[in-house]
């Protein structure tokens, strides 16, 4: 019979992209891929430390493949992913565990697999500065087979004060320009018609070879060309590193998508100062002026920390200005969680109490629930293109997809099949969806 892996992926797109990476490792192995638990010989989870209540949820779901280990003896379970990184043998300390793989080390499994046995534990946890998995061809896992994740470096070498990513995933490494051009090119093949290429600060990546330097500018160039109607996008830009050649190559190619996450983090320049992001509320002010004045209708969304350490009133203020005076599409927002080990947690106090840090989360959600109204009514009147993705999750009668800033439109289906493209009238909206005719 042949054996069977079930994966749970937690965290950022990354871990989505990397949990296919670890499933065409595994079938190496002779483990084909399921979705159902109880059928599986191995689970793992792919997981995430950025903040505590991440952690938590993962020791909740270790009691869940605990039980499955004791009613069928011989079922494996696995933490991979940060969380392994970040806590090493602690996870085998709870006897709950069978392997413990690191973000550099999924290329160990096989060998960690023929190794381990129920009191042989198996861990791997290095880091690597050349690991990119560029040879291997992840086993898809997304369900509709337009849109495809594609990592393009791994790491990350900023220090930013509050940030557990460069301790889990080690330091920044590039991947050769060409493997993900093969790559961007086999998934066209097969019918995907989106692509997004992944990194911590894509802005950074830099790719050099004998003859050869790709910056990311030039990497978005050449994936483009690709194909017209292959759609590109990226993720995450960071403010420090968004160059005038990227924003100008966006707008010279139809096909990359018109949006840019831009986290931001504070509006303070103080605190963006402690977080050591390395730019100033009038830098990204900037950097936003300049995107809008070379692409009028670019999407920009953003992620938002409230009650990092020693944040007053007045520093939370300037986030909300901030957050008025751009006005995000949309935004992810957290409360600060000190996380061990990192630059905020040795050298400064977590001084913002907890119903203080979430009342002013509670603001920001609330001002930013508001502006993505607005910035979605204002799209009412519009024709945009969709890329067709499937049926609508509220009403099957209706199709969805995503138009090229990001924002996701609903509209009838009128024949038209996932994977086309289709030109839709904004109708009206919510402040997450725009509905379209
Ligand atoms: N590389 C990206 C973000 C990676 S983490 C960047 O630099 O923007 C995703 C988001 O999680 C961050 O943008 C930040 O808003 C949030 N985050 C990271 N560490 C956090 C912490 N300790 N507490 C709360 N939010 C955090
Ligand atoms: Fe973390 Fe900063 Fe790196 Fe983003 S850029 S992953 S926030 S250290
Ligand atoms: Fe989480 Fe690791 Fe991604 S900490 S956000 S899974 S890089």
């Amino acid at each position: 019979m042949e054996k069977r892996a079930y994966i749970e992926t937690y965290g950022c797109q990354m871990n989505v992209n990397d949990t296919e990476v670890i499933f065409a490792i595994l079938a190496r192995a002779g483990y084909a891929r399921t979705e159902v638990m109880e059928e599986a010989q191995l689970i793992l989870a792919n997981t995430c430390s950025i903040r505590d209540n991440a952690e938590q949820r993962i020791w909740g779901r270790l009691e869940v493949f605990d039980q499955q280990r004791k009613a069928r003896p011989g079922t494996l379970v696995g933490i991979v992913g940060c969380m392994a990184e970040r806590l090493k043998d602690k996870l085998l300390d709870t006897h709950k565990v069978d392997l413990v793989v690191g973000p550099d080390a999924y290329r160990s499994l096989p060998r960690l697999l023929e190794a381990v046995t129920p009191d042989r534990p198996q861990m791997d946890v290095l880091l690597s500065r050349e690991e990119t998995y560029a040879d291997i061809t992840p086993v898809r896992t997304d369900r509709n087979g337009i849109s495809a994740f594609i990592s393009i470096m791994r790491g990350c070498n900023n220090v930013c004060s509050y940030c557990v990513v460069p301790y889990t995933r080690g330091a920044e490494r590039s991947r050769d320009a060409h493997s993900i051009v093969r790559e961007a090119c086999d998934v066209y093949a097969r019918g995907y018609k989106e692509v997004t290429l992944l990194g911590q600060n894509v802005d950074s990546y830099l790719w050099k070879s004998q003859d050869e330097s790709v910056n990311f500018a030039r990497l978005l160039e050449m994936v483009a060309a690709i194909a017209p109607d292959l759609r590109v996008r990226f993720a995450t830009s960071h403010p420090k590193d968004i160059s005038d050649e990227v924003i100008y190559t966006m707008a010279a190619h139809p096909n990359i998508c018109r949006h840019i996450h831009l986290p931001v983090q504070s509006g303070s320049t103080r605190l963006l100062e402690k977080m050591r992001r390395k730019y100033s509320r009038e830098w990204y002010l900037e950097r936003v002026t300049k995107i809008r004045s070379v692409m009028p209708d670019c999407g920009l969304t953003t992620d938002v920390i409230a009650g990092f350490c020693s944040e007053t009133p007045e520093d939370h203020a300037d986030t909300l200005s901030l957050m008025e005076e751009v006005g995000f599409d949309w935004a992810f927002m957290f409360a600060y969680s000190d996380r061990p080990g990192t630059l905020a947690n040795r050298t400064m106090v977590d001084d913002v109490p907890a119903p203080e840090k979430n009342r002013r989360l509670n603001e920001i959600i609330a001002l930013q629930n508001r502006k993505s109204l607005e910035r979605y009514r204002a799209q009412i009147g519009k024709t945009v293109e969709v890329l067709v993705e499937g049926p609508s999750k509220r009403d099957p009668a209706m199709l969805c997809g995503r138009a090229s800033n990001n924002m996701m439109c609903v509209f009838p289906a009128a024949g038209r099949k996932a994977g086309s493209y289709a030109q839709v009238t904004v109708v009206d909206c919510t402040s997450a969806t725009l509905i379209c005719e």
